[in-house]
Parts: structure tokens; C-alpha cells; sequence
């Protein structure tokens, strides 16, 4: 646990009187990619608004070492965590370009900048392609990278990926998921992946955790619960 680049440590918290989180413990290795899986309603989305700074919490988080306690969201995206949330977040009222504008707005290493741009329209030509167009002209998919690329382009030393695969075809979500491989292994991003698609995201990352109704039913090497028949049946639904 020591040399972990973010760490959850008894995470405790909820909605008002509505407790969610019943101390949550997990931890992402500085550049692995991290399956959080469970059934709707478990607290995954929970536990990505608790990192963030979304929602008040008890017990402890640390990224890089340093608690993120009592610290502001602005202040958490500034240490190098960007959130890609549940539903993208999308501005479908501007364009390509004004939404991967905001993801480098705070940025002040203007050529980085522009070489990251370049690396983002690599990884999604087809942003490149509609990048003057009104965001809402895109498709699901294409809207889904666009949260991506706009992610990336603030920099991210971690990124917190809210179910990128929802909504989406097969094949697309396939595309993604090699995209966010890539970008993992090219740009030493690491990965917190909640999905409800256990199967690919297994696939993806190299450690899983399973929550259920806000606890840890069951972790380990994302490689050993594809083999475990009765965590899949009991657990990830295939
Ligand atoms: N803003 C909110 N206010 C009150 N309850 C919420 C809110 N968001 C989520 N919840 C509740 O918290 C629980 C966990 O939700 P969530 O973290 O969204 O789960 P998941 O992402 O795993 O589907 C659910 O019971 C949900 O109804
Ligand atoms: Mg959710």
C-alpha cells in the first residue's frame, strides 16, 4: 500500500443522512489501469465524486502520497486527476474545439499544449475532422471521446473513466477501450475504470475491485477473477 499513487483508506460516506460508502479500501498503482465494477445503484460513481471532492467523506484519501482531505475540487483536477463523468459531461451547446479548449484552460505550457492537441486528433481523427462543429452533432461514441481527448488534454496523472462504455456499441467501445490502452501505456496515465461491462474491463485493467450495495465483495488480479466461475456468476453477470 505504500507506494501507491491513489489510495483509499476506510471511505465512509453518502447523501445527507443516506450512508452509501460503508469504508471502502482500494488503491491504483501509479500507471495501472484499475477495474472498479458492481451493479447499479453499488457506489462506484460514488466513489469517483468522493475522490474529486463531489461528496463529503470519512476515513481516508491520498493521491502521490498527500491526503486529499477537506481539499477543493478545482484543487484535486489540479493535482492531476481528471474525471470523465457518468454521461461524459459533455457541453453539447459548443464545439469540438470549444470542449477540448476548457480541458487545457488551466494550462499554462502553451507548446505542451499544442503537442497534445496533435496527439489527441492522433488518437480520434475523427475530433480533428468535426472540431468546428457543435458538439452535439457527434455520436454517442464520438461524444465519449471527446470526454476522453478533453481529460487528456488537462494533463492527467490519473484518470477517473465513469461506465465510457455505456450506451455504446460493441465495436465501439472496443475502439475506446484500445485508446484508453494506449494512452495508459504511451502517456503513463493511470486508470480508474468503474464499469458495469465486466468483461471487457477485466480485459483492460491489471487489478478489479467489486462493490456491492458500498463495500468490496470481492478484489484481486483482474486475470484471476475471469477465472473464477463463481466470482463471474456471483459477481460480474457472464
Ligand atoms: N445525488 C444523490 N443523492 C442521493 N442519493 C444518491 C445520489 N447519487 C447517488 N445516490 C444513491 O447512492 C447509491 C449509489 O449510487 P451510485 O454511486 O450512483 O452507484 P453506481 O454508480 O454504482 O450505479 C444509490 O442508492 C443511489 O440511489
Ligand atoms: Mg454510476
Amino acid at each position: 500500500m505504500a507506494d501507491a499513487f491513489l489510495e483509499l483508506e476506510n471511505v465512509h460516506c453518502g447523501y445527507g443522512q443516506t450512508s452509501v460508502l460503508h469504508g471502502v479500501t482500494l488503491s491504483v498503482p501509479e500507471g495501472g489501469i484499475v477495474s472498479l465494477l458492481g451493479a447499479n445503484g453499488a457506489g462506484k460513481t460514488t466513489t469517483l465524486r468522493a475522490i474529486t471532492g463531489g461528496v463529503r467523506w470519512l476515513g481516508d484519501i491520498r493521491f502521490a502520497g498527500r491526503s486529499l482531505r477537506g481539499r477543493h475540487t478545482e484543487d484535486i483536477v489540479g493535482e492531476g486527476i481528471a474525471h470523465v463523468p457518468e454521461g461524459r459531461g459533455i457541453l453539447t451547446e459548443l464545439t469540438v474545439d470549444e470542449n477540448l479548449r476548457l480541458g487545457a484552460h488551466r494550462r499554462k505550457d502553451r507548446d505542451a499544449v499544442r503537442k497534445d492537441y496533435d496527439r489527441v486528433f492522433e488518437y480520434f481523427p475523427v475530433l480533428k475532422e468535426r472540431r468546428r462543429l457543435s458538439a452535439s452533432t457527434l455520436s454517442g461514441g464520438e461524444q465519449q471521446m471527446l470526454a476522453v481527448a478533453r481529460a487528456l488534454l488537462m494533463k492527467p496523472r490519473l484518470m477517473l473513466l465513469d461506465e465510457p462504455s455505456l450506451g455504446l456499441a460493441p465495436l465501439v467501445v472496443r475502439s475506446i477501450f484500445e485508446i484508453i490502452r494506449t494512452i495508459n501505456q504511451t502517456d503513463h496515465v493511470a486508470v480508474l475504470l468503474v464499469e458495469q461491462n465486466a468483461r471487457l474491463a477485466l480485459e483492460l485493467s491489471t487489478e478489479a475491485y467489486v462493490l456491492e450495495v458500498g463495500r468490496v465483495a470481492v478484489s484481486g488480479k483482474s486475470a484471476e477473477l475471469q477465472g473464477q466461475e463463481s466470482v463471474r456468476r456471483s459477481y460480474l453477470g457472464y
